[in-house]
């Protein structure tokens, strides 16, 4: 049958996946999958680093870039026509930047000091693989759930606070790659307990608005999960609505950057547990869906066996997590059906 990414092509959409380089092959080798290589090149059009691209993984010291793990998966991705994403310019919290950030002595010109690097990270990132990368996730989860406020850190504090930092950000993509979709990441979701988060980003997607910052679409992540029997579903799509016509009002694209689906509220039993993620699933991916803004659909994952779901929240009874289109042995789920029949009725 066709692939996933066939499917939506024929909407006028893409589909893909993160890639994480170990089990791609494109980094050591040593725990290389060719299985699970040729399953992302089966399905999708395009990949995003999982990691490779991160501060943490090319920023060793202040003074050094090491592109050595993310220059073997791009030119892996080039060798397969995979459209290659960059994940991300700058994660905007304290512990996903480099360790050495936190105690970085940035002189008696603070201000201009922070600029100057960040200026350089995203400068330096850009031109290095110039129209290679068509679409970035410059800022990363700048926005805290539990208030709504922009998080500050290290680099951000010596800048003079969080918003001239994801401005400048966002200026200096523009400029280093004006071919390039800019797009602010974020896992604001549908479920209930994210009102703060999602008021806290649309705030801030008003705010680039009024500044006149170029940011061009919203990174919808999706990592979503499944609710509990009875939960009112009406409700849940009605508010997410809101959401994202508040969004799209404001004439921002949307990208589905990061979806998996967190098996909660549900027993062990792996075909119950299937069998509600792909419904989750569909339902989710019709309501986005029916946003023309939306064009690019990304999982964080392809195979069950290399999420990071397993390791961040195992479940509870010992079940291995099923968040991914395909299992563990790089069997397609019904995850994957649902995905199938939502770019075919979209
Ligand atoms: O590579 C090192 C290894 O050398 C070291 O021995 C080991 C010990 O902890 O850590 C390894 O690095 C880990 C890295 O994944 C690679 O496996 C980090 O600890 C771990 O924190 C890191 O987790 C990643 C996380 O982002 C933080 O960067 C996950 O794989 C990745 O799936 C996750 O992805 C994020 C997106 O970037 C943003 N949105 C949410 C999403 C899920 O959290």
């Amino acid at each position: 049958g066709p692939s996933l990414d066939t499917l939506a092509k024929a909407r006028g959409m893409r589909f893909g996946t993160a890639v994480n380089g170990r089990p791609a092959g494109t980094d050591s080798g040593s725990r290389a999958n060719p299985a699970y290589a040729a399953l992302v090149t089966g399905e999708c059009g395009l990949v995003v680093a999982e990691n490779e691209m991160k501060w943490q993984a090319l920023r060793p010291a202040p003074d050094r870039f090491d592109f050595a793990r993310f220059d073997a998966m791009i030119d892996w991705a080039d060798r397969q026509h995979l459209a290659m994403r960059g994940h991300n310019l700058l994660w905007h919290q304290d512990k996903w930047l480099p360790r050495w950030m936190a105690t970085h002595d940035f002189g008696r010109d603070r201000r201009r000091a922070g600029e100057r690097m960040l200026v350089q990270h995203i400068e330096t990132v850009c031109r290095r693989y110039g129209r290679r990368i068509r679409s970035y996730d410059v800022v990363n989860e700048a926005v805290t759930p539990a208030t709504g406020a922009l998080y500050d850190t290290a680099l951000s504090r010596a800048i003079g606070g969080a918003e001239p930092t994801l401005d400048l950000a966002f200026r200096t993509a523009r400029a280093a790659a004006p071919h390039a979709q800019l797009v602010y990441n974020d896992y604001m979701s549908w479920e209930p307990g994210n009102d703060r988060h999602r008021a806290g980003v649309l705030t801030l997607l008003e705010g680039f608005k009024a500044r006149g910052v170029p940011v061009d679409a919203l990174g919808v992540q999706s990592h979503i999960m499944t609710q509990p029997a009875g939960s009112d579903a009406t409700a849940r799509e009605a508010e997410w609505r809101r959401f994202l016509d508040a969004v799209t009002g404001m004439g921002y694209g949307l990208v589905i950057t990061e979806l998996d689906v967190r098996d909660n509220n549900l027993p062990a039993d792996p075909n119950v547990r299937d069998r509600a993620v792909a419904d989750y699933t569909r339902a989710y991916c019709d309501l986005m869906f029916s946003y023309p803004q939306l064009r690019d659909v990304l999982v964080w994952g392809m195979s069950d066996r290399y999420s990071w779901i397993e390791g961040f929240e195992p479940r509870k009874d010992g079940a291995r997590r099923r968040p991914c289109p395909y299992d563990d042995r790089f069997n397609p789920k019904p995850m994957r059906d649902s995905l199938a029949a939502a770019f075919a009725a979209a």
